[in-house]
């Protein structure tokens, strides 16, 4: 019995798959406008993903930055040689820990230390620029090599002539190495002759080694593979600083603008509330530099007197910290007659840049900070820039606020499991329209079942440890329904803790893109500027839908997703067109639990030509598949 049940259960699914499908028409191609800033991206320094990640600095530690220096990622080269944080030798009031290298008496030969890097640094044969300061007592070559960890190797070596004396001494040089390492487990080690220094101290500081950089980001500029997967997901906008990190944790750090300026030699720590010390290499003006490189819109995060250990600033106490806010938007806006304009053009930017969005404060619903943000601290940001820049549209970090002037956006953020995702398909059909919503934040990081992990677990914390396919179906229902009523404007995902868009470690062939990585791009890269109405008999779930239509590209976009369904088969009918050529973009995985990993791609990303058949074009949409059916006018 029990296994004529089974035959009869099959029969059924294989008949009422095989029978699957829907039929979409597209009536018209007028409809509401989409916004111009679908989509985008959020970006703050957390695990390690500026410092260690996308800017491209490959020393770790470099000037002994923060509270607390220590001799992370450093180690003696030799033998004879021991190293110290010393602290009666600064190099700047932002730099005012060295390492000071002590040789022993008895030393002998070439001795030195080494740097590990973000654990390792990958070596190519492009051209490196390598700088370090160094005061003390030595006439002498100093040998600057890229060598193998495991087998010490030598890819690169380069000698500097150095005079150090008692005064600080910047010594920039360039060099390419002859072979690139086969891994990332490679050091830079510095080395200089024992017998010149014998038991005295050599002082170092502001050690830097970068590579080639992306585009044209310059000698302090961002990684080339992690810059060009941003890049290739074709974004609208860039938030930054944070995040958290903007916020800060405790009192007196937050994320100040000002001092992210200029030669790196005056940029002090940063200990930034991700549990490591931010060096600020990546600063106000590399980000807007990013933004420009890749033609995104920058939506600038300024600190709103929430720290995230809670405290406030008071009422009484914060207009400094408004006037900060003031005088970063003078910095990236003004003139350069202006106080900040000039400061601008004395860091060779004389060109103002232009900032139409500002967003104040992070998430200040959370750690206590609602009740202050509605009495006061929105407040007096919101009037004291809108006095001054009436154009600025000024986003709130929190959707709870009330009371804002009408056309103040606010950032929405939702991290979520995919099934309680989808349920938000149609949340923002009824949103209030004088505050039009910023989805800040959104993805998937945990999966649906708390006791069958679907992929890897954080030790102790609900999380995934990749974006999973079914997470990112569940991310594109979420985002589809969000396009339907245009909010301002979203990203599906940003840097986060775990899971993350992108991930990678020093050695650039383990960088991973992950499933969501290549849903933000595919709907980055086919979005119309209106919504058009799409007519069906069938009810969403498990097939969800919406279309947008360019009248510059000519062309309309149809967003599909399944979602635990059988495999459909559908067809967009659009009667006012008569011929129409069609290609359907597909993402999919083996299965729900499917995810990218270091060398480990599981997602397949599918294009495929689809003729017209009758009046439309039919694709077929497997459970769990996510589709971009473009047809051209
Ligand atoms: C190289 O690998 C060894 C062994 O796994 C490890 O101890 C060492 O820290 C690695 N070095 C770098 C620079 O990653
Ligand atoms: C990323 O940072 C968070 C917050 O500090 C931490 O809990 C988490 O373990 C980190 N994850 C990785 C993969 O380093
Ligand atoms: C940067 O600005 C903050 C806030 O106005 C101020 O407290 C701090 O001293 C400034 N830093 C420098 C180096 O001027
Ligand atoms: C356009 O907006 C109106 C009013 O907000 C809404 O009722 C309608 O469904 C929208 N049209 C489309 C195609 O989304
Ligand atoms: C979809 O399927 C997954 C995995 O089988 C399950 O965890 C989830 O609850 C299902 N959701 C819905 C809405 O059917
Ligand atoms: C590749 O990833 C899948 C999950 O998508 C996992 O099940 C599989 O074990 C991984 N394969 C390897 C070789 O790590």
């Amino acid at each position: 019995m029990a296994r004529i049940i089974s035959i009869f259960q099959a029969l059924s699914l294989a008949l009422l798959a095989a029978g699957s499908s829907v039929k979409l028409t597209i009536p018209s191609e007028n409809g509401n406008a989409t916004s111009g800033m679908l989509y985008g991206l959020m970006y703050e320094d957390i695990n390690f993903s500026g410092d260690g990640g996308l800017y491209a600095e490959l020393i770790r530690n470099r000037a002994l930055q923060g509270p607390e220096p220590d001799l992370t990622a450093w180690r003696t080269h030799g033998s004879g040689v021991t190293l110290n944080v010393d602290t009666t030798e600064p190099l700047s009031d932002a730099l005012p820990n060295v390492l000071r290298v002590d040789i022993s008496p008895t030393a002998t030969g070439k001795v030195g230390f080494s740097n590990e890097g973000y654990w390792g640094m990958s070596v190519d044969t492009n051209q490196y620029k390598a700088s370090f300061y160094i005061k003390g007592d030595y006439k002498g070559d100093v040998e600057l090599s890229l060598r193998s960890d495991i087998d010490g190797t030598v890819f690169s070596t380069k000698s500097v002539a150095v005079r150090a004396n008692d005064e600080w001494k910047k010594y920039t040089t360039r060099f390419t190495p002859s072979a690139a390492a086969p891994n990332a487990n490679n050091t830079f080690t510095i080395l200089f002759d024992a017998e010149k220094v014998r038991g005295k101290s050599l002082y170092f500081n502001l050690i830097s080694l970068f590579p080639k950089t992306w585009s044209n980001s310059g000698t302090n500029g961002l990684r080339v593979d992690l810059a060009e997967a941003i890049d290739e997901i074709g974004g609208k906008f860039l938030r930054f600083p944070g995040g958290n990190n903007l916020e800060g944790q405790s009192p007196p750090y937050w994320w100040k603008w000002n001092e992210t300026l200029g030669d790196l030699i005056n940029r002090p720590a940063y200990p930034g509330p991700w549990g490591y010390v931010n060096t600020l290499g990546l600063g106000l003006i590399e980000y807007m530099r990013w933004a420009d490189l890749m033609d995104l819109e920058p939506i600038l995060g300024v600190y709103a007197g929430l720290y995230l250990d809670g405290t406030v600033v008071p009422e009484e106490d914060l207009a400094p910290y408004v006037q900060s806010a003031l005088d970063e938007l003078e910095f990236l806006t003004g003139p350069v007659d202006t106080k900040w304009g000039a400061v601008r053009a004395s860091l060779g930017y004389p060109k103002p840049w232009k900032i139409q969005y500002v967003e104040i404060g992070n998430e200040d619903n959370l750690w206590g900070g609602l009740p202050s943000y509605q009495e006061y601290r929105f407040d007096m940001f919101n009037e004291a820039i809108k006095a001054k820049y009436p154009d600025i549209t000024i986003i709130a970090s929190t959707p709870e606020i009330t009371g804002t002037p009408a056309g103040t956006w606010v950032d929405y953020h939702r991290y979520d499991k995919p099934d309680h995702l989808t349920t938000y398909f149609d949340q923002f059909d009824n949103w209030d329209r004088q505050h039009p919503v910023l989805v800040g934040e959104v993805a998937v990081i945990a999966p649906n079942e708390p006791n069958k992990p679907e992929v890897e677990w954080t030790p102790g914390a609900l999380r995934l440890a990749y974006p999973s396919m079914i997470g990112t179906v569940a991310e594109s229902i979420f985002l589809m329904g969000s396009t339907a009523y245009a909010p301002g404007f979203q990203n599906l995902n940003s840097y986060q803790w775990v899971p993350d868009l992108i991930s990678y470690t020093a050695d650039p062939a383990d960088t991973t893109l992950s499933i969501s990585y290549y849903l933000q791009k595919l709907f980055a890269q086919n979005v119309g500027e209106t919504t058009v109405p799409v007519e069906t008999t069938e009810p969403f779930r498990p097939l969800f839908w919406s279309a947008t239509y360019s009248k510059k590209h000519r062309e309309y976009y149809v967003k599909l997703a399944n979602y635990n369904g059988t495999s459909t088969d559908i067809t967009v009918e659009i009667p006012a067109l008569k011929g129409g050529k069609a290609t359907f973009t597909s993402l999919s995985a083996p299965n729900g639990h499917s995810y990218n990993s270091p060398r480990n791609v599981t997602s397949k990303w599918t294009v495929t030509d689809i003729p017209k058949a009758g009046k439309g074009w039919t694709v077929k949409l497997d459970n769990l598949m996510i589709g971009v059916l473009k047809i051209q006018k």
